[in-house]
């Protein structure tokens, strides 16, 4: 069925665990947790709007590319790291800031997900966690707790904006691929947000309309560090940093918040 942008806003999500989630991931949630990885699978753990598509995109052109002789699959999680049901595991962090601006963004357009109301009401649901895949702080903490633990490669969405070359770089030697350097300059332009923003597998151009408005925002929107600027107002931005302090206490995670 085609729901329209009316019946969008009226989606309410369900609570597991703790976590909303959106009804259709709850009602497949026993096939979820009964899903049993290989041991060689890759798990993205990212964090909504944290750069999913485009660390996927990094690895699929690292598989395409490389030298290898057996095909790695990998898989997309956005969930806490409660239950490790496969490794390695591969998360990538982005600035809270940022990542709400882009989950704000992204909820005005995408009608499977609840209405985000207007900016000051969505800042506080997102301090909340009452959002898809809940709460941010225990998302990043969690798995920043686990790293040192377990083989997992922790990424920062700064760094591979920052340098994307030596991100990608890190992303083959964790995978165990080796590519040569003119492929690997391939790999970081193909990947770069002005490609992959005209690109029809990644822009999600392809999905309906009454699903994803892109004429309210992009998928591929900005693409950029700091753009929480342009959204918090000083007395939010205050707020923020002294909610960050408390619920961040003693991990010792360090985010870029402008390049
Ligand atoms: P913005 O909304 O800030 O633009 P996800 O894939 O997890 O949903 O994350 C989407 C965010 O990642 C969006 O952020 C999107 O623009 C950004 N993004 C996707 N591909 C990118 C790329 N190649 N370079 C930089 N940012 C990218």
């Amino acid at each position: 069925m085609a729901l329209t942008s009316e019946l969008g806003k009226q989606i309410k999500l369900k609570e597991v665990e703790g976590t909303l989630l959106q009804p259709a991931t709850v009602d497949n949630w026993s096939q979820i947790q009964s899903f049993e990885a290989k041991p060689d699978d890759l798990l993205i753990c990212t964090y909504p709007k944290a750069g999913t598509t485009w660390i996927q995109e990094i690895v699929d052109m690292i598989e395409q590319n490389g030298d290898v002789e057996k095909c790695q699959r990998a898989i997309i999680q956005h969930r806490h790291p409660f239950i490790e049901w496969a490794r390695p595991p591969q998360p990538s962090a982005r600035n809270a800031k940022d990542c709400m601006v882009s989950y704000y963004h992204f909820q005005r357009m995408n009608h499977m997900l609840p209405d985000p109301g207007t900016w000051e009401e969505y800042f506080e649901t997102f301090i909340d966690g009452k959002v898809v895949w809940g709460s941010w702080f225990d998302h990043v903490k969690g798995w920043w707790e686990m790293k040192d633990r377990h083989q997992i490669l922790f990424l920062f969405y700064e760094d591979i904006k920052r340098d994307p070359k030596h991100e990608i770089r890190k992303v083959m030697q964790f995978m165990g691929k080796n590519v040569d350097e003119t492929v690997l300059d391939k790999i970081v332009q193909e990947t770069s947000f002005e490609k992959m923003k005209e690109n029809p597998m990644t822009n999600r151009s392809t999905v309906s309309k009454s699903i994803m408005d892109q004429s309210i925002s992009s998928f591929m929107r900005k693409g950029t560090v700091g753009d929480w600027k342009n959204h918090f107002t000083v007395a939010q931005n205050e707020r923020f940093d002294e909610i960050y302090r408390k619920k961040m206490e003693g991990t010792a995670i360090n985010f870029c918040m402008e390049l």
